[in-house]
Order: structure tokens, then C-alpha cells, then sequence
């Protein structure tokens, strides 16, 4: 008997036209739920902060939605503008910005190269790389990137002129930076403070689930290390309201956020301020930490399911886990060099995960290893089947 055969016959419930998906981290069908119930019970709001929402103008965002990025983000509401619906998007026009016209402190070219911790975000990756920059990979240290990689990147090789950071909960691997790590990062980035940029994915600033460490706000350790016109500190509320159709935040120098508003001005007149104040009036219902709770009692479930039966994996000494204390994903290192064969081998049995290396810069996984797990759009049963079949096939090949 094959693989397939043998793991199809020890679970009978696996029939052949039910997909599993574990490739994005969206939020659950039932988690938007909650977020429309309480949508639908506020009005749509055409004036606020005196601003008419109606109408073109306030390019870096209304007064009350800027406030609401400085809640999400622990930033001050003169350094935070807030935009559309994609941080992504904001900080595709940020590298842009930085390409064609250049930030003070910040410029990109051909030759620049960005320093990319890894396993990452995939599509951080692919936006970096559309830019024609070179990405270099650096691992993780348990509390942050790791600090002996970078300074040794930072010894050999010219042009490194920036940095791709997800600092809270990160994709895939959960990691949270410790203050020292971030200090001690941005003390080295400091000797190249004329042109370096850090490019701080927050996106999971409040998506605490377990007890995760305090950490300085970012913004505060820049301007410790004469950093403040290097560093790019991004939200949205995609993971926290309905995903794709939220508000974007941005945190910068006073300086850098001219220049970005100046060139955005011939992106888009202004973002969509009806939006806006949508989302101010929601968070005025729901408060943040409110809201947050309750994504809790969705994602906390969905987290200790994905938990237990990576646990066997380990417990069984086939390949070892990440143990998030927040955010979206799971990342799952197999102890032989076969993810292309475990991913390929799921996908038989309708378990779609995203292909091998996609966490790695030009999807290069060097030890062949790395699989991410995105638990929160299954709904729990599903969740539970699609980490049978993904343990299962492990279990099989390794
Ligand atoms: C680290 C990170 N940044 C950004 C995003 C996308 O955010 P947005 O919808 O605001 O573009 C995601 C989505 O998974 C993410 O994991």
C-alpha cells in the first residue's frame, strides 16, 4: 500500500471532493461575523473631526482615524497618518517613495540590497523583490533576528539599505522582539543612519493570545539611536475588522511623512474617509481591547488545536514548531530536508498549504524545511481534519 492509500484508509472521513486550506491567514467566516453584527447596528457617518468625509482633502487621514492608528501602533498621533485599505499597499508606495524621489534618510536604488529575517512574510518578499532589490536572508535568535548574522552581513557586503521586520507575533514564526534585541539592532543600523531604511511591519501589534513580553515602542528606540528618519512603522486593521477593507496606518518622522504625502498626492487625492469613519465610529462601539478579546475567543481555540498535534510531531521527534504567543501563523520545520514532499503529498489528500519555501527570500528555503500554518479560516472541525492529514503525512514519510 502507498502512502496515500494507507493514510486514506486510517481516516475514513477523507473524502475526495472536501478541500482543507491552511495556506492564508484569513480570518474565519465566523470571526468576520462579529465584526458585522456590530457594524450593522452603526450608521454611516459623512462629517467628523469637522472634516466633511464626503469630499476630497485630509491626504494624510482624519484626525480621529490618525488617532486610532497611535492606539494600535503606540505611536504619537503628529508622527502617524492613516490611509487605505492595505498596509501592504502603503508600504509598496513607502519603497517607492524611497526609489523615486528618496526620504531624507532613505534611498533605494539598483544596487540596494535589504536585509530580510526569515522564515518571513511571503509577500514582503515578492515586494522587495519586484523592486529588483537583493534580499539577504538573515535567521532569528529566540528573542529577534539574529545579531551575529546581521553584523557579519554588515562586515562583508556594501549597499544594505534596509531592513524587513514583522517585530510582534511574526509571520510564520511568532517571534516577538525582546528591547535588547531591537537596541542592539538598531545600534549597528545607526552607523548608517545616512541611508538605511526599517521597514517595521507592526501588523500584529495587538494580537496578543497568551501572555506575550511588553515591548518599547519602536518609534522611541529609533530616536534613542538618531534612527527616527530610518524607521517606517506600518498597521492596518485588516486582522482586526474585516481584512482588506480597513485603514492602513504609517508612522514616520514629521519630515518622512511630507515627503511620502507629497508623493502619494499624485497616487490618490485622498484615502477613503467614509471608511475612516466607519472604523473610528466601530472602535467608539467596540473598543479595541474589547474587540480584541473577542477575536481572542475565535483564534485562542484554532492556536491550541494547531498546538496539540504539532506537539506530537515534536514529542515523536519529527521536525519542531513554533510556539506563537499571538498573531495569525504557525511555522513547522520538518526534521528531514522533504517539505516539497510533505506539501506535495497533502495536496493529494486536498490539504492545500502554501508551496515549499514561500516563507524565504526568492522562495529559497536552504534546508528544505519550513512549512507555515495559517489555522484561522478553517473552522475548528476542519482545522482539527487538516492537521490530521498534515501529521499524518508526516508521520508517513519521516
Ligand atoms: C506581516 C503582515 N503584514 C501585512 C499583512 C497584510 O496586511 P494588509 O491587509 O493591511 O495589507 C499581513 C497579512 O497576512 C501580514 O501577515
Amino acid at each position: 500500500m502507498n502512502i496515500l492509500e494507507q493514510i486514506r484508509k486510517e481516516h475514513s472521513w477523507l473524502e475526495a471532493n472536501r478541500a482543507y486550506d491552511l495556506r492564508r491567514g484569513k480570518p474565519s467566516a465566523l470571526q468576520l461575523d462579529i465584526t458585522q453584527s456590530n457594524l450593522e447596528t452603526i450608521e454611516m457617518p459623512f462629517h467628523m473631526d469637522g472634516v466633511d468625509l464626503r469630499n476630497y482633502g485630509d491626504p494624510e487621514g482624519i484626525p480621529s482615524a490618525r488617532a486610532l492608528g497611535t492606539e494600535i501602533l503606540g505611536t504619537n498621533a503628529n508622527e502617524t497618518i492613516a490611509l487605505d485599505n492595505s498596509s501592504l499597499t502603503l508600504m509598496h508606495q513607502t519603497l517607492a517613495c524611497a526609489y523615486f524621489l528618496g526620504f531624507k534618510s532613505s534611498k533605494i536604488d539598483s544596487v540596494s540590497k535589504i536585509l530580510c529575517p526569515a522564515p518571513g512574510y511571503d509577500r514582503h518578499f515578492k515586494l522587495i523583490e519586484n523592486f529588483g532589490i537583493e534580499m539577504i536572508a538573515v535567521p532569528f535568535q529566540d528573542d529577534g533576528p539574529d545579531l551575529n548574522a546581521i553584523e557579519a552581513i554588515l562586515k562583508k557586503e556594501k549597499n544594505v539599505h534596509g531592513i524587513a521586520c514583522v517585530p510582534r507575533h511574526s509571520n510564520p514564526t511568532g517571534h516577538t522582539y525582546s528591547d535588547e534585541n531591537v537596541r542592539s539592532m538598531f545600534e549597528m543600523f545607526s552607523t548608517l543612519n545616512n541611508n538605511f531604511m526599517i521597514l517595521w511591519d507592526n501588523a500584529y501589534a495587538c494580537h496578543d493570545l497568551k501572555n506575550t513580553i511588553e515591548q518599547t515602542n519602536a518609534n522611541s528606540l529609533a530616536k534613542e539611536f538618531n534612527l527616527e528618519d530610518n524607521l517606517f512603522h506600518f498597521g492596518s486593521t485588516s486582522k482586526i475588522t474585516f481584512a482588506g477593507s480597513g485603514i492602513s496606518f504609517l508612522s514616520s518622522s514629521k519630515n518622512n511623512l511630507e515627503v511620502f504625502i507629497e508623493y502619494r498626492n499624485s497616487l490618490a487625492v485622498c484615502p477613503n474617509k467614509i471608511n475612516q469613519g466607519l472604523h473610528v465610529e466601530y472602535f467608539k462601539k467596540m473598543p479595541l481591547k474589547k474587540q480584541m478579546q473577542k477575536m481572542k475567543e475565535f483564534l485562542l481555540p484554532k492556536f491550541e488545536i494547531t498546538k496539540h498535534y504539532l506537539n506530537t510531531l515534536k514529542e515523536n521527534n519529527l521536525g519542531n514548531s513554533s510556539d506563537p504567543t499571538g498573531g495569525y501563523f504557525f511555522s513547522y520545520d520538518s526534521n528531514k530536508s522533504n517539505c516539497h514532499e510533505i506539501i506535495d503529498i497533502c495536496k493529494e489528500l486536498n490539504l492545500q498549504l502554501l508551496p515549499a519555501g514561500s516563507s524565504f527570500p526568492y522562495n529559497m528555503d536552504p534546508d528544505n524545511k519550513n512549512i507555515r500554518i495559517a489555522p484561522s479560516f478553517a473552522e475548528n472541525d476542519e482545522l482539527e481534519k487538516s492537521m490530521k492529514i498534515l501529521t499524518s503525512v508526516v508521520k508517513h514519510l519521516n
